[in-house]
């Protein structure tokens, strides 16, 4: 028996236009498109490794992450995405019928509230279709992607990134169109991030549920629907023009509605701290003192900062505040890389 094995590295993505809601939650279907930065920073790099003689009747797909043994819910999410790779049509039986051991590594720096599911099933998505044998194009790895985080598929791509809600009037159509693709900037749009790392406290409801339930209950969510496909054709319209001041503007406006969704949710959602909100602030202050930055926050109480490259080392000087707050530069990052594959 040969050996299948892959090695494949992905990096986070933050989004500029967010995505909230599914409209099919088995396909991972989203409510609206979204855009997005792959960032240089918080890699993820993960093998698959097919099992040698393992196709005794149960046996079954394991996985450790960060050196640690997944179980429950975190495992059986795993379990579930490598059946749908060894499923796909072109699958060796004698392959589909071996099991995988899937190691993951975060270079996310530990507490940080950050470890990053876009990363994660990127990085996983290529792994595991290299060592199950397959040849997909990066749309069709962004579709795979997809299926196990729904922003997992603009980490396929890098810098910016646009996630296609796909044909909303049939599943199956939604399926095949609902793929992740680079979004084309004007040469001169020199971006990037300062991402600062709040104080996570305990941990809040997980993004697949705060979906879920700002969609059933959340009486802002059909404006949220309704006005984000307009924002992301203006960011694309901004990312092409090189319009920093416009995207930033944009992005920051797409965060608040985001959250104001969820916030309108019963129970209500909140990830936004009181710190956060003091970094909403700082970045304010910065921007009234004339220097471009533009915040926007996801499922947790971190603070995401976009300004001009230029701008990235005051920012995070100011937003830092003589070390009262841990914050980490970034810059534009590549899309999923195939390392390593022995095919059989
Ligand atoms: O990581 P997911 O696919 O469950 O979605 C998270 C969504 C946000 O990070 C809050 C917004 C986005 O578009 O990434």
């Amino acid at each position: 028996m040969t050996t299948a094995t892959a090695t494949a590295t992905a990096h986070a993505n933050i989004a500029l236009v967010k995505y909230w809601g599914k409209r099919d939650a088995e396909r991972m279907l989203p409510a609206t498109s979204s855009l997005s930065l792959t960032l240089d920073a918080f890699l993820t790099t993960t093998t698959v490794t097919l099992a040698e003689g393992g196709t005794a009747p149960g046996s079954e797909h394991t996985a450790t992450l960060d050196g640690g043994a997944l179980t429950g819910g975190q495992l059986a999410k795993v379990q579930r995405f490598l059946d749908l790779v060894r499923g796909l049509d072109g699958v060796e039986p004698s392959l589909a019928a071996r099991p995988a051991h899937v190691t993951s590594l975060n270079t996310v720096p530990t507490g940080a509230g950050l470890a990053s599911s876009a990363s994660g099933f990127a990085a996983l998505a290529g792994a595991a279709a290299a060592a199950y044998g397959l040849d997909l194009a990066p749309r069709d790895l962004s579709r795979l992607a997809r299926r196990g985080s729904g922003s997992a598929s603009r980490s396929i791509f890098g810098d910016f990134v646009v996630w296609h809600a796909g044909d909303l009037a049939d599943p199956e159509r939604g399926d095949l169109t609902s793929y992740a693709e680079p979004v084309p900037a004007a040469a001169d749009l020199d971006v990037a991030m300062a991402v600062v790392v709040l104080n996570a406290g305990p941990k809040s409801i997980g993004s697949r549920e705060a979906m879920a339930r700002t969609v059933a209950t959340s009486p802002y969510f059909p404006a949220w629907v309704e006005h984000t496909e307009a924002d992301v054709a203006e960011a694309e319209a901004a990312i092409a023009a090189g319009d920093l001041e416009r995207l930033g503007d944009l992005a920051e406006a797409s965060a608040m509605r985001m959250h104001a969704t969820m916030l309108a949710a019963r129970p209500a959602v909140r990830y936004l701290a009181p710190a956060s909100l003091e970094v909403l602030d700082a970045v304010a202050a910065l921007r009234a003192a004339g220097t471009g930055a533009w915040a926007t926050m996801d499922a947790g109480p971190n603070v995401k900062v976009l300004c001009a490259r230029a701008d990235l080392e005051t920012v995070t000087a100011v937003l830092a505040d003589g070390g009262r707050r841990r914050v980490l530069p970034a810059l534009p990052g590549p899309g999923m890389v195939v390392e390593r594959q022995a095919r059989p």
